[in-house]
Formats: C-alpha cells, sequence, structure tokens
C-alpha cells in the first residue's frame, strides 16, 4: 500500500500553539475478564523482489512462525534510541569559523567539501574521555528504550569500533584506542538492551570508490571502484561487526543506509550472504539493490496511517541533526515526543529517537532529560505502548481533506491530535491529549469512541472490533462483549462510568497513585480498569465471533 500523505511532525496543527499546556495523557485499560486472543501477526508476504537476487535473504526460506518469532522482540519493543557519534562530533557543526546551516551534522565533510586528508586528520584529536557504556546504557534503560542503534561508520567512513579491515577507526587512528562499541555491546547485554550497529554501506567519502550522494565526489582521494570498496571494506567490516561482538550476543541488527544505483543486486547479495550466516540479525530496508529487509524506515516523519501489515519504525532527531551540532537547541518538546511515540504505537510501528553524543562522549543534557522524561511516564503507562497492537478506531488520526490538496494535487491528510489507542488482547488503552471531555463507548454492536461536546454527545461511526481491521492486526475478544451500552465519561475533574443496563456487573478502577506530574509539564495519567464482573446478559441474537 503506497501512503500518500503523511502528517509531519514538525507541522502539526495545534501542537506548537499548546506549548507547555498540560498533556493529558490519560491511559485506561478496559479490561473483558476472561476475554482471550492472540495477537494476530504480521501476514506473512512473499518477498517479491527475492527472484531477481542472486541470494536470498534467510528470512524468505523461514516459515510465517519462524519469521514471527525472529522479529518478537522488535514488534514488542515499540522504542528505541538511535546514536549518531562519530568524528563529525568533533565538529560540532562548525568548519573554519563557518556554522553547518540546514544540514545535519554528520554531513558536514560532504556539505563543506572538507578534502580527504584534512577531515582524517581529525581522528589524531578525537578523545571522548567522558564516553561511559554503563552510564549511556543506563540512561537509555531509564528512558524506556528496548534497543539501541549507534553509527558503526556513518558516511564519513570512519569506525567507531576496532578494525583490523581499516586502519581508519577508533582504536588505530585516535589517542582513545578504545573500542566503544564493545563497551556497549557488553553493558547492553548487562542491562537487558538489544544493540544495532548502524552501518553506511553505501555511500563512504574516505574510502577510494564509495559513493557520495548531493554532487558525487570532489576530492581525487574519493575516486576508485565501487565494488573493490565493497569487497575491501563493507564485507570485512561487516564480518567484524557480526562476528567480533557475539560473546556478549551482539549485534541484534545491522541498520543500512542511503542505498544508491552503486549497490547493484549482486553486490547487494554477496552482503546478504554474509548477513545469512547470522539468521538472528534483523536489518533494515536500506540495504539497496532492491532487497525490502525487514522492516521500513520512515524518516523524520510519521506516516499518516502507519504501513499496515509491514514492520516499520519512524527514526526521528530529538532537535533538527543526527550528528552533535554545539548550536542546535532546536528540541522538539517532551509533550510532542510522547505524542509520537504513542501516535506510532497505536499504528503499529517503533519510535527510534535519536541522540547526538559530543566528542567528549557526552549525551547533551536536553536530550538526555527528555529522554528520561519519555521513561517517567513509561514507567507509569509503559502498558499501553509495549508489545501492544494498533487500536480497534481509525478515527482517531485524522481523515482526508475534502477540499484541501496535498503538493501533488492528492487529498491532504489532516491529522487530528486528541487522543490514541493501543490494544492487546482483550484490552484497549486511549491515551488522551486533549481534554474536553471524552467518551468511550462499548456495545454489542462494537466498541466506538465519541467525543462528548457541551451540547452532547458525539459518537464517531462505529467500529467493529475484530481481525484485519485498521492495521489488520487488531486484538479481537473471542467472547461476547457486554450487551448494554456501558460509556466510560472522563472528564477534567470527573470520570463516571454509565451502565444503564448493566451496572451491577461493571465494577469501575481507578487507580489514583498513577497520577504522576512529570516536571514542568503536567501528565495526568489515570489507569483504569473495568472488570465484568460476570458474563453479561445478551440477546439470543446476537451473534457469537469466533
Ligand atoms: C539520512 C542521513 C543520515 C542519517 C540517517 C538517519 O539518511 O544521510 O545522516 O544517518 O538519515 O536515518
Amino acid at each position: 500500500m503506497t501512503l500518500k500523505n503523511d502528517s509531519n511532525p514538525r507541522t502539526f496543527p495545534g501542537l506548537a500553539s499548546r506549548g507547555l499546556a498540560a498533556l493529558l495523557a490519560v491511559v485506561f485499560a478496559a479490561t473483558f475478564s476472561g476475554c482471550h486472543s492472540t495477537p494476530k501477526t504480521q501476514p506473512a508476504t512473499k518477498t517479491s523482489s527475492t527472484a531477481q537476487h542472486p541470494v536470498e535473504p534467510i528470512k524468505d526460506t523461514m516459515t510465517p512462525a519462524q519469521r514471527d518469532a525472529r522479529i518478537a522482540w522488535w514488534r514488542q519493543a515499540r522504542f528505541g534510541m538511535f546514536i549518531h557519534w562519530g568524528l563529525y562530533a568533533e565538529l560540532a557543526g562548525t568548519w573554519n569559523g563557518k556554522r553547518l546551516e540546514n544540514h545535519p551534522g554528520e554531513w558536514i565533510m560532504n556539505r563543506d567539501r572538507i578534502p580527504v586528508a584534512d577531515y582524517k586528520k581529525l581522528a589524531a584529536t578525537f578523545d571522548p574521555t567522558k564516553f561511559n557504556a554503563d552510564q549511556w546504557v543506563a540512561m537509555a534503560k531509564a528512558s524506556g528504550v528496548k534497543y539501541i542503534v549507534i553509527t558503526a561508520k556513518h558516511h564519513d567512513g570512519f569506525a567507531m569500533f576496532n578494525s583490523a579491515a581499516n586502519k581508519f577507526n577508533i582504536v588505530d587512528a585516535t589517542p582513545f584506542k578504545r573500542d566503544p562499541l564493545k563497551a556497549l555491546a557488553i553493558a547492553c547485554h548487562k542491562q537487558g538492551i538489544k544493540l544495532g550497529f548502524y552501518y553506511s554501506q553505501d555511500q563512504d567519502w574516505t574510502a577510494p570508490g564509495g559513493a557520495a550522494l548531493r554532487g558525487g565526489h570532489w576530492d581525487k582521494a574519493q575516486d576508485g571502484s565501487f565494488a573493490e570498496y565493497v569487497h575491501t571494506k563493507v564485507i570485512p567490516q561487516l564480518k567484524e561487526l557480526l562476528n567480533n561482538y557475539q560473546g556478549e550476543d551482539a549485534p541484534d541488527e545491522i541498520w543500512f543506509d542511503t542505498p544508491t544505483k552503486d549497490m547493484t543486486p549482486e553486490l547487494a547479495g554477496e552482503i546478504v550472504a554474509v548477513l545469512n550466516k547470522h539468521p538472528n540479525v534483523l536489518w533494515n530496508n536500506r540495504l539497496g539493490g532492491g532487497y525490502q529487509g525487514d522492516f521500513e524506515t520512515p524518516e523524520q516523519h510519521i506516516p499518516a496511517q502507519g504501513y499496515p501489515g509491514k514492520n516499520w519504525e519512524t527514526c526521528m532527531t530529538i532537535n533538527t541533526t543526527w550528528g552533535y551540532k554545539s548550536f542546535d537547541t532546536d528540541f522538539k518538546s517532551t509533550e510532542t515526543l510522547l505524542q509520537n511515540l504513542i501516535d506510532i504505537a497505536s499504528k503499529g510501528g517503533n519510535y527510534l529517537l535519536n541522540v547526538g553524543p559530543d566528542a567528549t562522549g557526552v549525551i547533551p543534557k536536553p536530550e538526555r532529560d527528555r529522554m528520561l522524561a519519555i521513561g517517567k511516564w513509561l514507567k507509569v503507562n509503559g502498558d499501553a505502548i509495549y508489545g501492544t497492537q494498533p487500536g480497534p478506531f481509525t478515527d482517531q488520526h485524522g481523515a482526508y481533506s475534502t477540499t484541501k490538496k496535498d503538493r501533488k494535487g492528492n487529498p491532504r491528510w489532516v491529522p487530528v491530535w486528541d487522543w490514541r489507542a493501543t490494544a492487546k488482547p482483550g484490552t484497549v488503552y486511549v491515551s488522551i491529549f486533549e481534554w474536553p471531555h471524552a467518551t468511550f463507548s462499548q456495545s454489542n454492536q462494537g466498541i466506538y469512541a465519541g467525543r462528548y461536546k457541551p451540547q452532547g454527545a458525539q459518537v464517531f461511526p462505529k467500529r467493529e472490533w475484530h481481525h484485519g481491521e485498521a492495521a489488520g492486526q487488531s486484538a479481537r475478544s473471542n467472547r461476547q462483549r457486554p450487551s448494554a451500552a456501558d460509556r466510560i465519561v472522563i472528564d477534567k475533574d470527573s470520570l463516571a462510568v454509565h451502565a444503564p443496563q448493566s451496572a451491577q456487573q461493571v465494577q469501575l478502577q481507578r487507580h489514583d497513585h498513577a497520577v504522576r506530574v512529570l516536571e514542568e509539564h503536567i501528565v495526568l495519567s489515570i489507569d483504569i480498569s473495568i472488570d465484568y464482573l460476570a458474563e453479561p446478559t445478551h440477546p439470543a441474537t446476537e451473534k457469537k465471533e469466533d
């Protein structure tokens, strides 16, 4: 399915104006006692491109169940931390006294056409003595992320790991002389966090033959054969990354980037042959050569309706750069980041949120603060995120405008930021971003949501809650639902259950301990569970779902 209209997280209507206005996240879990169902796994799509490829990815030879098991941890995770760290952090966005504007910090060599020899000299002074793998991972863990992906080699060609294959690496070329990836692999293993390595397999601005996007090579030292570059640098280094860290069970994934036409199906196939020796290692859709990989990677945006039936992960910067820039203070607010996380989970995706450590090895404080604030929220409300499937409601995300067009002339997607829902078997979690009042109703017709307006309840079209709805993966209840139109009305100051026909069967529990004030923002979290104490009575005609 092609998604033509995406919501841009930087231009969410209404979001900026909210500023520090209270983000009211009300998460309620409606628990239907005795209702169990198995979450529908992603459909086992046959990789159509495989036929053209000289080497078939190992996952395409697996049964759907094996394939699901292989990626299960990743689907559960929902939240990861990206780390862009390399020599570019030393320049911190400034070259020859000139600030790099409008481009991310890790692109500085390319954008400023820095000669290869000059750039390589940066290694001689790269000494991140404040780097502490345990602290980074502890911070990530406290932020609630389940995995970390770190740049092992970015487009500048500098390896942040010990590499016998190429001397332009942190152990051989810097006074630091240590391998931070090793330390991270150990720390991640100790603290139970998965670890992925980002590897720029196509662009390499310091290795002869490596590709350079946005204008091509600018230094004779870059000229050479792309195939030779793949054979002498990429494949040997990938083997190092895949083999040298396994003592600590790393890596769990390889994150490729910016494929160009140079990456033919044959060359990519040689890389796939290496990856196939590590059947549990996931890899993304950016290898090139037509390979699809394990998951989609929308960058800096959240697809309007996710990618139904596919695994996907939005990667995003906290400010506007991936690699550290000393002057980029354009940080997104905690509210925005949290709403993004909830929005992504409600569409069945993962959020890979980036931090850019500086040259001393410190993750900037504004980034740490935001990550940790998200972690505090997740500590209370993590149930609504981890291991969830998209919620049963589709109206929550927005709608295509009937009058406005996007740049391509298609109906424009207009996101709505009032609330989002996620689901687990038998449970729906609703996170509310905005008062006014909200009403969520269940009836024997299915579950539907409405917004309470002072002049009366406005009910969105009813949505049956069953397999195949929305993103094709909602959970379903295998029991009949309560026959009465029980309603939960959430108001700023009160909470009420309206259960006209089955009041005796409904017990509302409100856990006030779950109310938290989060630093300067008010994040109110009310955890409500509704237990149906008895099997409700159903009209005889009601169709029983299997
Ligand atoms: C882009 C950029 C790169 C960044 C990546 C993260 O492809 O080239 O600098 O690493 O996005 O997704």
